[in-house]
């Protein structure tokens, strides 16, 4: 049984004393909702997978409060210190050498840790009540939408966490930037809620990992991934006519088509691209909901927060 509860002090003293305990708990972060555990916990870390229904181990973000948390995990360099400073607590996880003390099944056997101390205030207070290190993915099942509001992970979860804390739809609304630090330099492992340029001024030019070998660095490398369940198609501007016979959903950037589509979203009338990603997955929620069979969405800018929603569009239209 999953109890779904508003953030509250004593709801988040409760959600604390769970993951104490060895359960698990979905929380807000600033980006999307995470479902978190004991990251020191390898049976409550191994029921995140259970949960989620991940086919195979994949390594996950470890939550903490402080720098001094941090370093409790894994080496930090003067460089990886340089950018949680700046930029902690924030969208920005860095993956960086792990110490002994992290379970295997978090990192999925790697000799790296993912750290990141999220900016929500309900997140920074569970993970500080909690009294240790919270390893959360998002709060999806695998390979679907990520959840923006406690409700998406609800439908998706069932009943398989132990709570569920509602804090409102998120922030950010894509996943944090992954950077890892690889041989000395810095490479980004998936682009997110903190922009590159951003990083490029503590870091210089930045080089991405995003096309690789066989194997993914980083599952959120995936070419398939965040999909909803309708097919969707990547377009550059609205067609002149649909396809008779299909049910039409539309993501439209900052206006909506003159065509007759069954539902019709737009991801910021304004063209902000902040507004645009906080607004991402849930309109992909809402198409999906509406039953239609194609989702159109077309493409924004491929600059700042633009390039953490293409990629999500992208490995979605696979
Ligand atoms: O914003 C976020 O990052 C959210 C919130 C809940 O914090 N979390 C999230 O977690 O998106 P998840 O598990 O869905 O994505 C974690 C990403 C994956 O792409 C994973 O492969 C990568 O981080 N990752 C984790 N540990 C890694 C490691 N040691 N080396 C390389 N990639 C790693
Ligand atoms: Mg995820």
């Amino acid at each position: 049984m999953t109890l779904f509860i508003k953030t509250s002090e004593a709801s988040v003293k409760k959600a604390a004393a769970l993951i104490r305990a060895g359960g698990t708990v979905v929380f807000p972060t600033e980006t999307v909702y995470g479902l978190g555990a004991d990251a020191l916990n390898a049976k409550a870390v191994a029921r995140i997978f259970e949960i989620k229904k991940r086919p195979h181990f994949d390594p996950l973000i470890v939550h903490v409060s402080s720098i001094r948390q941090a370093r409790t995990l894994a080496r930090v360099s003067a460089g990886a210190e340089a950018l949680m400073t700046r930029f902690w607590p924030g969208p920005l996880t860095l993956v960086l050498p792990k110490k002994r003390i992290v379970p295997d099944i978090v990192t999925a056997g790697l000799e790296t840790v993912a750290l990141r101390m999220p900016s929500h205030p309900v997140a920074m207070s569970l993970i500080k009540k909690a009294g240790t290190p919270v390893a959360a993915p998002s709060a999806n099942s695998f390979g679907s939408l990520s959840p923006t509001t406690a409700s998406h992970a609800r439908d998706q979860l069932k009943g398989g966490p132990d709570m569920i804390l509602d804090g409102g739809p998120t922030r950010i609304g894509v996943e944090s930037t992954v950077l890892a630090l690889i041989d000395g330099a810095f490479l980004i492992l998936r682009h997110g809620g903190l922009p590159r340029e951003e990083i490029e001024l503590v870091t210089g030019p930045l080089n991405t990992a995003l096309k690789g070998g066989k194997r993914p660095i980083s599952p959120g490398q995936l070419k398939k991934h965040y999909s909803p369940r309708a097919r969707l198609c990547v377009i550059k501007k609205a067609p002149l006519k649909l396809k008779a016979g299909l049910k039409y959903g539309y993501l439209a950037f900052k206006s909506k088509p003159a065509l007759p589509v069954k539902r019709a979203e737009i991801l910021s009338r304004t063209g902000d691209l902040a507004e645009a990603a906080a607004n991402l997955f849930s309109h992909l929620h809402k198409l999906d909901r509406a039953g239609v069979d194609i989702i159109l969405a077309e493409a924004v800018p491929s600059t700042g927060l633009g390039r953490a929603i293409m990629d999500r569009l992208r490995r979605a239209a696979r």
